[in-house]
C-alpha cells in the first residue's frame, strides 16, 4: 500500500521586510546577505499571529467535507508552543470545525518534529488505512535584533494530509536517522529568542547530512543520479547549497545539472519568507514541486531533515501520476508577491511587542491582519482565538 503526502499547504503572515534594506541597517554589505545566507525578504510577525492561527491558516486550505471526516488525528508540530501543557493541536481541532472524536498532539524536536510526525503517521495510516492524519508544522523563528542570526529568522506554518493512496507523493518505507546530543542551537524555558552557535550549527549540518545520505545509500542501493531532486531543511538557501555541493561530486554531470537547477527550484519560496523551523523542508518540497519546470510522475525526490539538538533523517518518496493537480501554484505567488512591505524600524518594534508575561488581560487590534484566524488578545490566563 503506498502512503504519503496527499495534501500541502502553506501560510505566512502579510508582513515582510527587504533584507538589503536589513543589511543597509546593520552596516553589514547587502551581498552578505542576498547572496552570503542566501535571502531576500523576510517574514515578519505580528502579535495577532502565533504557532496556532499559523497552522490553522495553513491546515484550513486543506479541507474539505469528506476529508474533515476521515481525519482522526492531528500532529501539530512546533518549537513555538503557546503553552506548556495543553497542546496545539486541541486549539487546531476547534479552529477548523474538526470532529471531536479525533486524537490531537503536539510533538517537538526542533526543525526536525514535522518529519517525526510523518513517519509516525505512515505507521498509524499502515494500521488504519482508511484513516488521514493532519500535520502541521508551524514556527516563528526569533534570534534577536543584531544578532548574527537576525537575517536568519522568518515564520509560517506548512499543513499537509498523510494517506493511503496519495496523490502528491508515495513515500518510501526506507530512511536513515541519526540522534547526537550537542548543544547548536536550543531555547531555553525563560528565552523567547534561540541561543547558537551559529557555525558549529552550520558544520553539524552538513556533518549529519553526510551520514544520513551515505547510510541510506548503502541501505537502499540507490545513486545520486536515480534522485530527481534533493529538498533540504532550510535554515536560510546557502545552508542547503552547502549540503548539496557536498555530495554533487557523487553523480554524473547531468544529475549535478539536475539537482542543481532543481535546488534552485525549490528555495524559491524559503528566500522570501525565512526560517519556518519545523516548516522549512516541506516549504521547499512545496516551492520545488511548484516551481521546477521539469519534474514527472516517478520521478524520486530525496529530503533531509535536521533538528538542532540534534535529530537528522533522509528519506525519499515518488511523485504521484496528476501531482500538479494538487498544487495551488499561482495562488501561492500571488499571496506572496501582495504581502506588504514594512520598514526596519516597524519590523523593529514588532520584534520587541510582547504579549504580557504575567498573563494580564490585553485585547490586540485585530484590524490589521487580514488572515482567516487571528489572535484577538488574553483573558483570564487564557488565549482568545477569532475568525474573521
Ligand atoms: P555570520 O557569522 O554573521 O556570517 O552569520 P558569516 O560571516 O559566516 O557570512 C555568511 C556568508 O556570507 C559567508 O559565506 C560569507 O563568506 C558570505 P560562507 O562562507 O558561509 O559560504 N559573505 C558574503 N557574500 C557575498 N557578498 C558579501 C559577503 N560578505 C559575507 N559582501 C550564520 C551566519 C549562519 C552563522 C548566522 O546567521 C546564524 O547563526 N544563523 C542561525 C543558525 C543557523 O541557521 N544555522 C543553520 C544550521 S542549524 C539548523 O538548520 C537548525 C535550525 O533551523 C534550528 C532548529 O533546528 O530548530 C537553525
Amino acid at each position: 500500500m503506498k502512503i504519503g503526502i496527499d495534501q500541502i499547504s502553506f501560510a505566512t503572515s502579510n508582513l515582510y521586510i527587504d533584507m538589503a534594506e536589513l543589511a543597509n541597517a546593520r552596516k553589514e554589505a547587502p551581498g552578505k546577505y542576498l547572496i552570503g545566507i542566501g535571502q531576500k525578504k523576510m517574514a515578519v510577525l505580528p502579535p495577532t499571529q502565533d504557532s496556532v492561527t499559523l497552522a490553522a491558516n495553513a491546515a484550513d486550505q486543506l479541507l474539505t467535507p469528506t476529508n474533515r471526516e476521515q481525519i482522526d488525528t492531528i500532529l501539530f508540530a512546533s518549537e513555538s508552543g503557546v503553552d506548556q501543557s495543553k497542546s496545539g493541536a486541541v486549539y487546531l481541532q476547534s479552529l477548523l470545525n474538526l470532529p471531536t472524536h479525533v486524537r490531537a498532539v503536539e510533538i517537538k524536536q526542533a526543525c526536525y518534529s514535522a518529519t517525526a510526525a510523518l513517519q509516525l503517521a505512515r505507521g498509524y495510516i499502515a494500521l488504519h488505512p482508511d484513516k488521514k492524519v493532519l500535520i502541521t508544522a508551524s514556527d516563528i523563528a526569533r534570534y534577536g535584533l543584531h544578532t548574527a542570526g537576525e537575517p536568519t529568522q522568518g515564520g509560517g506554518a506548512i499543513a499537509m494530509i498523510i494517506s493511503r493512496s496519495p496523490r502528491i507523493l508515495a513515500i518510501d518505507d526506507d530512511s536513515a536517522v541519526y540522534t547526537e546530543n550537542i548543544m547548536d542551537f536550543w531555547r531555553p524555558n525563560y528565552a523567547t529568542e534561540a541561543l547558537v552557535n551559529g557555525h558549529y550549527s552550520g558544520h553539524m549540518y552538513v556533518d549529519f547530512f553526510n551520514d544520513v545520505f551515505s547510510t541510506y545509500r548503502k541501505q537502499t542501493g540507490l545513486t545520486l543520479d536515480q534522485f530527481a531532486a534533493l529538498a533540504f531543511h532550510l535554515p536560510y538557501t546557502k545552508m542547503g547549497f552547502k549540503a548539496l555541493k557536498s555530495v554533487l561530486p557523487q553523480g554524473k554531470p547531468e544529475t549535478q545539472q539536475r539537482l542543481a537547477a532543481n535546488f534552485a527550484a525549490s528555495h524559491q519560496y524559503n528566500q522570501v519568507v525565512g526560517n519556518l523551523y519545523t516548516g522549512s523542508l516541506y516549504l521547499s518540497l512545496l516551492s520545488l514541486l511548484e516551481n521546477a519546470t521539469d519534474l514527472k510522475a516517478g520521478d524520486r525526490i530525496g529530503l533531509f531533515s535536521y533538528g538542532s539538538g540534534a535529530v537528522s533523517e533522509f528519506y525519499s518518496g515518488v511523485l504521484q501520476a496528476g501531482f500538479q493537480t494538487m498544487l495551488h501554484t499561482k495562488q501561492q505567488h500571488t499571496k506572496l508577491t501582495q504581502r506588504q512591505k514594512v520598514s526596519i524600524l516597524a519590523y523593529e518594534k514588532l520584534f520587541q511587542y510582547q504579549l504580557p508575561r504575567d498573563g494580564s488581560t490585553i485585547d490586540l487590534d485585530t484590524t490589521q491582519d487580514p488572515a482567516k484566524f487571528v489572535l484577538a488578545g488574553i483573558k483570564a490566563h487564557q488565549r482568545q482565538y477569532q475568525q474573521h
